[in-house]
Formats: structure tokens, sequence, C-alpha cells
């Protein structure tokens, strides 16, 4: 099917044109950085409560699409809300991340009801309508991100319980116990794959898949836990919406970016911090979009610091498709004011 048409910048952009200036959102745009964030997470009592109340979890991702004009907003909610969907243990302490009961053996296996996570994620669809709908009626030519975490980044945390570290226990049970690791992984895959056509129907205009640890793994655990998933997983989406573009992002995946970009049916690929963009620019296809990759610190330190990465930037991706973003989620001590320097300096461009 030809990329339906649209006049929305970051859509046109995901299906191949080098629109210029270029659209521009944020990794982790609504969070504890915008203060109007910080009180509409008060008023919810909670993280999770937060993520599975509709209007809140909306209006929290408006919030930042109302104080900049992002091109795109991306969907409230977490990777993690897929474990909490198939009836995992999930809590956020706070100053600690994410703590989950950690699957450990065939009984925290058996206990992950795939099957349930149609119900445990209707209120997630809800705001995926309800933030749809408000954008077409209030910031016209902005479009819609849903995610989710790519099965191996999950499975992670899965198994390690938490984050913070360099998940060893889930690195060993990869390779001590493969076939454990591997029927976690089916039924993360099965699950995605549900979560995230659910999130097209009910209105994302395009899907993004975090693999925020795929850099932990050897080369050849990358093609085994990271490519293979992926692409089943993108071929899956391509052939169900084929009208909806995907976003890959193998987080310091290094040199093995040109191997996913090659084998992963996704309309771009997003770049991390230390990804050299005229690099990507030559061992992606020419008419896949890249995103990135400002250091979100560059972002805290404001000035001409900023102004001269974010410009190198911009230098690197002239005349390709690209989309302007962070090379990673923004950090709550950022200054508001320093992603309104950054809107300026990019809408100049
Ligand atoms: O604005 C957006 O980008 C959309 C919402 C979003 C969140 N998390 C909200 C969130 C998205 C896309 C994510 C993705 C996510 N979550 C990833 C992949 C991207 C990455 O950063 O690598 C990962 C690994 C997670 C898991 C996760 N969620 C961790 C490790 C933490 C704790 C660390 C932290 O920043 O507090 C979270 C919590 C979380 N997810 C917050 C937000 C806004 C902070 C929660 C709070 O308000 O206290």
């Amino acid at each position: 099917m030809l990329p339906r048409m649209t006049d929305k910048p970051f859509l046109k952009t995901l299906a191949g044109e080098a629109v210029w200036p270029p659209p521009v959102w944020l990794m982790r745009q609504a969070g504890r950085y915008l203060p109007e964030y910080r009180a509409v997470r008060d008023k919810a009592g909670g993280f999770i409560a937060l993520c599975t109340t509709p209007d809140l979890a909306a209006e929290v991702t408006l919030q930042p699409i109302r104080r900049y004009g992002f091109d795109a907003a991306i969907l409230f909610s977490d990777i993690l809300m897929v474990p909490w969907a198939m009836g995992q243990d999930l809590r956020f302490a706070e100053g600690e991340g994410p703590l989950l009961t950690p699957i450990k053996d065939q009984a925290g296996l058996d206990a992950l009801d795939v099957a349930a996570v149609p119900e445990r994620a209707a209120p997630i669809m809800e705001t995926v309508r309800r933030v749809r709908a408000a954008l077409e009626t209030d910031h016209p030519g902005r479009a819609l991100i849903g995610f989710a975490g790519s099965p191996w980044t999950v499975a992670c945390y899965m198994v390690e319980g938490r984050g913070g570290g360099e998940f060893p226990l889930a690195r060993r049970m990869a390779f001590r116990d493969p076939e454990m690791f591997a029927a976690v992984m089916a039924k993360l895959e099965s699950a995605t794959l549900t979560y995230l056509l659910a999130q097209a129907e009910a209105g994302a205009e395009a899907l993004m898949l975090f693999d925020s640890w795929a850099g932990l793994l050897s080369p050849s655990g990358f093609r085994r836990w990271v490519i293979e998933p992926s692409v089943r997983l993108a071929t899956a989406l391509r052939k169900a919406r084929p009208d909806i573009p995907l976003i890959g992002f193998p987080r310091l995946a290094g040199p093995l970016l040109q191997e996913y970009a090659a084998a992963v049916s996704v309309q771009a690929v997003a770049m991390d911090t230390g990804m050299d963009p005229a690099w990507a620019a030559r061992h992606v296809p020419p008419q896949m979009a890249l995103q990135g990759n400002l250091d979100p610190q560059a972002v805290v330190a404001g000035g001409p610091a900023l102004e001269a990465e974010a410009r190198a930037i911009l230098e690197a991706m002239r005349g390709r498709p690209f989309v302007f973003n962070l090379g990673h989620g923004i950090v709550p001590p950022t200054p508001p004011e320093h992603v309104a320097q950054l809107m300026q300096i990019l809408r100049a461009a």
C-alpha cells in the first residue's frame, strides 16, 4: 500500500520525504521536568494510576504539545505496562525506578497471562482515542505515536525484577536456560503485537519499538534476541497495518545498526547519543528516516553548547528524511526554557 496522503510533517518524513526544517519531538517529552506534569502526577497518586486513568494520561500526553508545539505527541504510558497487563507485579518506587516480581522459573512463566492484555490495557487504548481526537481538533498537523518496548528490553526488566544495572540475571538466563528465556520472550512478543495493533486501531498514527538495552548483547545475542523478534514483529505489523509506520530504536547497537536497519521492516531508526549521524546516513537505506540524537545533557546545559550540538546534527541530516529528537529521554533537571531555546533553533533551520 502507498503511504496515505498526509499533511503532517512527521508522517511525511516517515514516508521518506526530506521535510525541512525537520519535524521534532523529544523522547520522554511528557515528564518530571514539566511542573504541569508533576501536578497531574501528584493528583493521580502514582505512576501506574496515571497511565491507566485516560483523562489524566491524555492530559499529560498533550502538555508538551501545548507548551512547545512538537510535531508528534507520544502516548503517555510505559514499556512496562505490557508485563503489568500480563499480570506481573509492577510498582514504581520513588527514587528506585521500576520494581517487578522477577521471573525465575516455570511457575513465574506460567503466571504470565497473554490473554489478559486486551482487557487490562483497555484504559490505555482509551487514552489513545482521546489524544487522537484532541490533536485533530486542537493541534492539526501533529501526529500521535504509540509504542512498546522490544521483547528483549522488556524481558530484561521482567527477569531481573528491576532496572538500574546491566541486567546480569536476565543475560545469564539467556545463556544458561535459553529455552526458558525464549519462552518468556515468546509470550512477550505475542502480547506486544496485540498491544501495538490495539494502539493502531485506537488511533496511533505511527509506532515505536524501544530497545533501550539492545547494546548489552554480544553480536550473536543481538541477532537472536533483538533482530529476530523485531523482524517478526515488524513483519506482522506491516502485514496487518501497512499504513502505520514503525520506528526502531536499538539503543547502543553501534555498527549493528546497519544490520538491524537492513533486516527489520522499519520506516525509521532512532539513533542514540553516541551514534555518528553521518555514519548512520551512509549505512541505512536513503529512504529510511533517521531520528535523533541530541545528548539530553546538552539540553540541561543550554546556551551555546546546546546550539552547537543541535546545529551539527542538522548539518549531518540535511537533505534526507530526518526527525529531530534526543539520543535518549529528556532528564528531570532539564530547564523547560532550554527546550524552548532548542525549538527556536530548530524552527529557524
Ligand atoms: O513522554 C514519553 O516519552 C512517553 C512516555 C514514556 C515513559 N516511559 C514515561 C515514564 C515512554 C515512551 C517510556 C519508555 C520507557 N520506559 C523506556 C524506553 C526508553 C528509555 O528511556 O530507554 C524504558 C527503559 C522505560 C522503563 C522505565 N520507566 C524506567 C527505567 C523508569 C524509571 C526511571 C525514571 O525516569 O523515573 C520509568 C518511569 C517513567 N516512565 C517515568 C515516565 C515519565 C517517570 C515516572 C515518574 O513520573 O515518576
